[in-house]
């Protein structure tokens, strides 16, 4: 970036242009979010300010952070932020970086919401987005959020704190359902809902991915041996023993699963009930498997 008064739109136009050169999959929207971030502006307010000129002391961070896009740090790891459901999240890289599609799961839920608080348990949690938007959204439900990593589970519990949702999130760490377990009153280990968003990636298909997700995101959060069921089989056989009677198990799936998930449902002979919802582009996105009324839980 050459030495000379910079304006924001100057910087912008050189930045987009500089992140193009470099193959940067979406240059003028990333050169506004960065530094929108360092202003702290929002990027309508970058706009209304266009010409404003931008000093040292905020040129120097921006040539870091634009190094760092460069090598591929994705965006919110940069600006320590995501938007979900229109809340604000901090991320970093001990969690995932929540996707739009999983804003869908929450909704789904949501959609059923009645007068009678739901018991809802949440495996692999992260960044925890999924159980604090159904805490922010149904503040008479109780929650349960676990993972198998301990620092994403920092990153959840920051979160929760953030939107004043502690007190109805539990955050427990272990394998799946390995915590559950360990909760003495056997009433409190059975749910209404079980929600997912598992890794289900191919561990081969580790190098077809962009090299932000690859090279940044935690592997724990991506990859699921080499099918990409290790996770998803094993929540489909061992849901049953935590849902209540007309309990249902929410999980997102690649795009490609939606035949070998209903062929792991079927085999679960607990399950009275399945269907697939479809995203946006008409994919089979989320699965949901559900137990009758007469179903008994461990
Ligand atoms: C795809 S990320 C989803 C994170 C967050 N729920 C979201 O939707 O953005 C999967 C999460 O599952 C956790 N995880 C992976 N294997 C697990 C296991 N065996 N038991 C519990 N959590 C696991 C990972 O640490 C990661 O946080």
């Amino acid at each position: 970036m050459p030495n000379k008064i910079w304006r924001v739109v100057e910087l912008l136009d050189w930045t987009s242009g500089y992140f193009e050169q470099h193959s940067i999959p979406t240059p003028r929207l990333d050169a506004e979010v960065l530094l929108g971030h360092l202003l702290n502006k929002s990027r309508l307010q970058l706009y209304l300010d266009f010409d404003m000129p931008v000093f040292q002391e905020h040129l120097t961070p921006f040539r870091k952070l634009i190094e760092r896009r460069i090598e591929r740090t994705p965006v919110s790891y940069l600006t320590n932020r995501k938007e979900f459901l229109s809340l604000d999240f901090y991320v970093d890289e001990r969690v995932l970086i929540p996707r739009p599609e999983t804003e869908q799961l929450v909704e789904t839920i949501l959609a059923t919401k009645t007068d009678t608080p739901q018991r809802v348990l949440e495996i692999g949690t992260g960044s925890g987005v999924i159980a604090t938007s159904l805490a922010v959204h149904a503040s008479a439900w109780d929650i349960v959020a676990t993972d198998i990593s301990e620092p994403a589970l920092e990153v959840a519990q920051q979160n929760a704190e953030t939107h004043t949702c502690t007190a109805q999130i539990t955050f427990m760490s272990g394998d799946l359902f390995e915590p559950i377990k360990t909760i003495e009153n056997s009433k409190d280990r059975h749910f209404d809902w079980i929600v997912c968003n598992p890794p289900y990636i191919k561990n081969g298909e580790r190098e077809s991915l962009s090299p932000d997700v690859r090279d940044y995101e935690p592997e724990i959060a991506l990859f699921a041996g080499d099918d990409g069921f290790a996770v998803i089989r094993r929540l489909i056989t061992e849901a049953p023993q935590y849902l209540a009677p007309n309990g249902k198990l929410l999980f997102e799936i690649g795009d490609t699963q939606a035949d070998p998930v209903r062929t792991f449902i079927n085999a679960e002979p607990a399950y009275c009930t399945h269907e697939f919802i479809t995203d946006y582009a008409e994919k089979d996105r989320l699965a949901l498997a559900s137990v009758s009324s007469e179903h008994v839980p461990v």
